[in-house]
């Protein structure tokens, strides 16, 4: 019994924060109506960024600034921190010395102001065990030709036409390739209308071509500024950036 009862006492010290979590996720009111237009910006500024994670320095002394239609592309290898990068400036996660602002605005460490900025392309997508229409809209209300647009932009219309909106994808995707989760993820972000795409490798999971013509997509538009991370990408993709900058450099 007595085994037991620390049993007992190690899952709700567990748990507790994890439902501390959801329920400030369930209250969670969003200011903006989805029709509104995005924010506009002139210059987001990342000064003197450092990041450490279990005394481990993962970044230190990144700065660059980035204006509004801009699009960057970070280059540096594997585990240099490049996802650490995009989750700082997204206000996911807090700095331990820096400063992230747009315009006069300060947003270091602020999930709750940065979110309004800038949409995410994720490397891993979470993906919701419901319909294709679910995933891509999670949950708010567009015009049907703005989801039209987003589906043939990020290169859904196939899976759409064929499959329906009702289509259920399973348990994490599991009816999807990884090509198609990946696409769903663009086509959120194109929805979302952020004036900063922060893009995490996001066309890694695709074929040359697919690859292609998605960094068309969302590098020949000027509604918004593009930082993407990578490690890899074709020549041609390159030159389709205003800049490229080498973090190991
Ligand atoms: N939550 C974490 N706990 C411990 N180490 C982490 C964590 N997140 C990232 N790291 C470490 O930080 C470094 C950078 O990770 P990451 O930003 O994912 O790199 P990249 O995206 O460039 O591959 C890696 O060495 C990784 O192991
Ligand atoms: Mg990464």
């Amino acid at each position: 019994p007595i085994t037991m009862i620390f049993d007992q006492l190690n899952q709700i010290s567990s748990t507790k924060p994890i439902w501390n979590k959801v329920e400030q996720a369930l209250n969670f009111k969003e200011s903006k109506a989805t029709s509104e237009p995005s924010l506009t910006f002139n210059e987001l500024e990342v000064k003197d960024l450092a990041y450490s994670i279990n005394n481990k320095k993962v970044l230190n002394n990144v700065s660059f600034k980035v204006k509004a239609g801009e699009k960057v592309l970070l280059m540096a290898p594997s585990g240099f921190g490049k996802t650490t990068l995009l989750k700082l400036l997204a206000g996911q996660l807090t700095p331990s010395a820096g400063s992230i602002t747009i315009d006069q605005n300060n947003l270091t460490g602020n999930w709750l102001k940065s979110h309004d900025y800038f949409g995410y392309i994720n490397q891993k997508p979470f993906m919701f065990d419901r319909s294709l229409l679910f995933n891509l809209t999670l949950g708010k209300k567009y015009s049907e030709a703005e989801l039209q647009n987003a589906i043939k932009l990020a290169g859904l219309y196939e899976l759409v036409n064929e499959k329906g909106l009702d289509y259920q994808i399973g348990q994490n995707g599991n009816n999807l390739s990884g090509g198609q989760i990946q696409r769903i993820e663009i086509a959120r972000s194109i929805l979302a209308k952020r004036p900063i795409l922060l893009a995490d490798e996001a066309t890694s999971a695709l074929d040359n071509e697919l690859s292609l013509q998605i960094h068309q997509v969302l590098l020949k538009n000027s509604n918004f500024a593009v930082i993407e991370v990578a490690h890899k990408i074709s020549h041609q993709e390159k030159e389709m950036f205003d800049r490229i900058i080498d973090l190991s450099k």
